[in-house]
């Protein structure tokens, strides 16, 4: 098969937002406790903080993560997390039917994101709690001393506020699975008064509105438009959430996921226009895609439930493939190439729990496939994200119809004397056949090709595991070099393909 495209520095979408790699830490399973957290593994350090998942974070690039739920906050009492461990009150977990000793808190993530070198993004829990406890919350992080809340922070060993910035008003209230699950109306006002509340206290935070917890809801769109009435001064976004999985063998619809991350985008966008319009603001709504990730959603539901009300089950581990891994890559150049709206994005979660990077409780950390396109597209995705329209074929899917094989975006650094870079990120999608793409850099004179890095596999369903760790990962291949300001590269079927230029 063969595609094309064209890279031009004019068809500029939006600057690169380092948000766009976040991820996200749920107290959900074995997320936090055995996964980022395990005081007396070999690797621990003088905090329990696993010090080799956090170097496996740090090479994952990842830059803000979203703390603590998920389910979990909608019945969180953050007070429970703080002050001496051993006085900590243990508590049910009505989301994940588990117990939670609240060993691992609030000061310990600080320190956690402070030595992952990550921006903390705090989510609230507007499910059981409301303004007031928000607000104390807010005052607890953010003040930095004399009154009632900053001086117990103080006195719990944090003279430094924590200053965290942005703040989820709520999770995937729209859900009735959420404790304390409300209707538009009810959250919208909700959500509209504690972020009038809290922009008393600092005006520049920045907050985030629940949108929709999937595109299938019955309420997705309505949701949006009523909660944006209520509460559209008060929130800066709105979130999105979206997980995707092969479904009865159907590999040809899943690796077109990216299609309906793109559809959502542009609905969620549509909405909050259409707010905006109303309105007659001058202010626009951008996207938190604050959840997404491959999830087989519909193993967990016919699954066993692990014993009631254990301590840091195993809960929804899946084992990433090679298609998973191309899947995911398509869902980052999705969000990459919708920079313009999507300026903020979580992959959920971080470790162990439907998560890139996986530990054993006493045992090693390794790289899942998925590791691999995060990785490279958050450290060389830089600059500004430029649109390339690949002309491709097409194939047939029973969710999307005509999807075309190949999808990519591009980035772009003028760093000038000799930091500029160009990079491609590619998936092929085709299950049989590999795609010669040609590439038309004319508009970057002198650019050379630096690498073309590849992830595939003849067997799409390999995995990586404890035992084979580096199964899948990216290799570099061989490619011929730009003439005439024209590049060819053979993408494997099924594979990510990271092309990077100088
Ligand atoms: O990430 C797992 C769960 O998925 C989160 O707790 C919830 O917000 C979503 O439904």
């Amino acid at each position: 098969l063969h595609a094309s495209l064209t890279v031009d520095p004019a068809f500029r979408v939006a600057d690169v937002s380092p948000r766009t790699f976040g991820s996200f830490v749920e107290h959900m399973g074995r997320c936090v406790y055995t996964g980022i957290y395990e005081p007396g593994h070999p690797y621990a350090d003088e905090d329990g903080l696993r010090r080799d998942v956090l170097e496996l974070v740090r090479e994952l690039g990842v830059t803000t993560v979203r703390y603590p739920g998920g389910n979990f906050v909608s019945g969180f009492r953050w007070e429970d997390s703080v002050g001496p461990v051993a006085e900590r009150p243990t508590r049910l977990d009505l989301a994940w039917h588990s117990t939670e000793t609240n060993a691992f808190g609030l000061h310990e993530f600080h320190a956690w994101a402070a030595k992952a070198g990550v921006e903390p993004m705090m989510a609230l829990n507007l499910g059981t709690r409301g303004v007031q406890e928000a607000l104390d919350l807010l005052e607890y992080c953010n003040h930095p001393g004399g009154t009632a809340w900053s001086d117990q922070r103080i006195k719990n060993g944090a003279r430094e506020p924590f200053g965290i910035g942005m703040w989820c008003l709520g999770n995937e209230m729209d859900g009735p699975w959420q404790t304390g699950h409300k209707t538009a109306a009810e959250y919208g006002r909700l959500a509209a008064e504690t972020g009038r509340a809290m922009r008393m206290v600092d005006p520049g935070l920045e907050l985030v509105a629940c949108g929709s917890s999937s595109s299938s809801m019955p309420t997705f769109g309505a949701w949006e438009a009523t909660v944006l009435e209520e509460a559209y001064d008060q929130v800066d976004y709105i979130s999105c959430h979206a997980y995707y999985e092969e479904v009865d063998g159907d590999l040809g619809s899943f690796l077109a996921s990216a299609v309906d991350m793109d559809r959502f985008v542009e609905s969620v966008v549509a909405t909050a226009d259409h707010i905006r319009a109303k309105q007659r603001k001058k202010k626009r709504i951008n996207l938190s895609f604050d959840e997404w990730n491959v999830w087989y959603q519909s193993r967990f539901e016919a699954q066993d439930k692990p014993d009631d009300w254990a301590v840091a089950p195993r809960v929804i581990e899946d084992e990433y493939n090679v298609a998973d891994a191309v899947v995911l890559g398509g869902l980052l150049i999705s969000l990459l190439r919708n920079s313009d709206r999507v300026t903020a994005a979580c992959l959920a979660q971080l470790v162990n729990v439907i998560a890139p990077i996986r530990s054993e409780p006493g045992g090693p950390s390794w790289r899942q496939t998925t590791f691999h396109p995060f990785a490279q597209a958050a450290r060389h995705a830089r600059g500004t994200v430029l649109r390339v329209e690949p002309v491709a074929p097409v194939y047939d899917t029973a969710r999307f119809g005509e999807v075309p094989v190949v999808d990519a975006v591009a980035t772009h650094v003028a760093g000038g004397e000799g930091a500029d870079e160009l990079t491609v990120l590619a998936v092929n999608r085709h299950q049989g056949e590999s795609v010669e793409l040609a590439l038309d850099l004319r508009a970057f004179p002198g650019y050379a090709l630096v690498e073309h890095s590849v992830l595939s596999d003849p067997d799409v369903s390999a995995t990586n595991t404890q035992q084979a760790p580096d199964r899948v990962r990216p290799r570099a291949v061989d490619t011929a070099p730009v003439v005439d300001g024209r590049l060819a590269v053979h993408l494997q079927p099924v594979s990510w393909n990271v092309i990077r230029l100088r």
